[in-house]
């Protein structure tokens, strides 16, 4: 490995099936940039030590990924404000000074793969997001500031989403509820941000929460629709995203953070979307 060049790197645990390298490396290409970007495993109770380890080996910036967003929170000794409040770091970028400056890019990535790539129009609308872990808090901010005529979020664990709204209440309207009050209930655009399609499975939903016209948006991707999609698709979503175009939309963020240039995205999403499928 060329040690002159900077590195970058996503930490996680799993990390193998990671896109980000492939992703970093295209932007790293297109944009003319020379750097490194590999993904690392790191253990639990090691993070920051890894993290210490790796700038001390050129390393200029880390993406950070389950389950480490909270420890780089805290690893960072300056965070912007919208990772302040979503009390989670996916993007660390070393300063000048040696010290770590703190970022958080999802809710970017969502809202730019739903504007820019599939022109959805999140003000004035109707939003609900279903989930209220981790992934859903980091994008909640970026949601509220597109201001949807309502945002609900509708969490299995109802105590969860009254908490997160409780959170993020003075951004906007926002409420939570449990899963099972959403009955007599339709809405715009209904985002699933739980982890229920890693295992495979599905939230219990009601079959009537799509308008004509909505929008369904998976935050997470596979090669084939996910168990949501596919619902979604039965029960008479108009548009159907999976999570592919926010990976890359998020990536894109943090490579702007750490090299000041923004990186095309559609023929990278276009290329990941390839390499998914072949
Ligand atoms: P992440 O960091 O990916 O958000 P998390 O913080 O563990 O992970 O949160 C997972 C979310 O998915 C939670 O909102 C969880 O609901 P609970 O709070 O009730 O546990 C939700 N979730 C996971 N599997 C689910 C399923 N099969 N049906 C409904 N919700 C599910």
């Amino acid at each position: 490995m060329n040690l002159e060049l900077d590195r970058y790197a996503v930490f996680g645990n799993p990390i193998k099936h990671s896109k980000s390298p492939q992703i970093h490396t295209l932007f790293a290409q297109q944009t003319k940039q020379p750097l490194i970007y590999t993904a690392e495993l790191a253990e639990p109770g090691q993070f920051t030590t890894a993290v210490n380890n790796f700038i001390k080996h050129n390393g200029k910036g880390l993406n950070i990924t389950v389950p480490f967003k909270e420890n780089a929170w805290v690893c960072a000794t300056q965070r912007s404000d919208r990772a302040q409040r979503a009390g989670a770091v996916n993007t660390l970028m070393l300063q000048q000074d040696g010290t770590l400056y703190g970022d958080t890019t999802d809710g970017v990535g969502l809202i730019r793969d739903l504007i820019q790539n599939h022109n959805i129009v999140l003000s004035d609308k109707d939003i609900l997001i279903i989930g209220a872990g981790g992934a859903v808090r980091g994008v909640l901010e970026a949601t509220l500031e597109q201001q949807p005529s309502s945002l609900l979020i509708a969490n299995r664990t109802k105590q969860k989403a009254v908490q997160l709204a409780n959170d993020f209440s003075d951004l906007g309207d926002i409420n939570g509820c449990g899963l099972d009050e959403i009955n007599d209930m339709n809405f715009d655009i209904v985002i699933n941000g739980t982890s229920a399609s890693l295992k495979g499975d599905l939230p219990v939903l009601p079959d009537s929460i799509f308008r004509e016209h909505s929008c369904s948006y998976d935050m997470m991707y596979a090669a084939q629709a996910t168990p949501f999609m596919a619902w979604s698709q039965e029960n008479g979503a108009s548009q159907i995203f999976d999570g592919l175009g926010m990976l890359v939309e998020q990536a894109a963020e943090s490579f702007y953070i750490w090299r000041g240039i923004k990186p095309e995205t559609p023929t990278v999403i276009k290329q990941l979307r390839q390499s998914l499928t072949s």
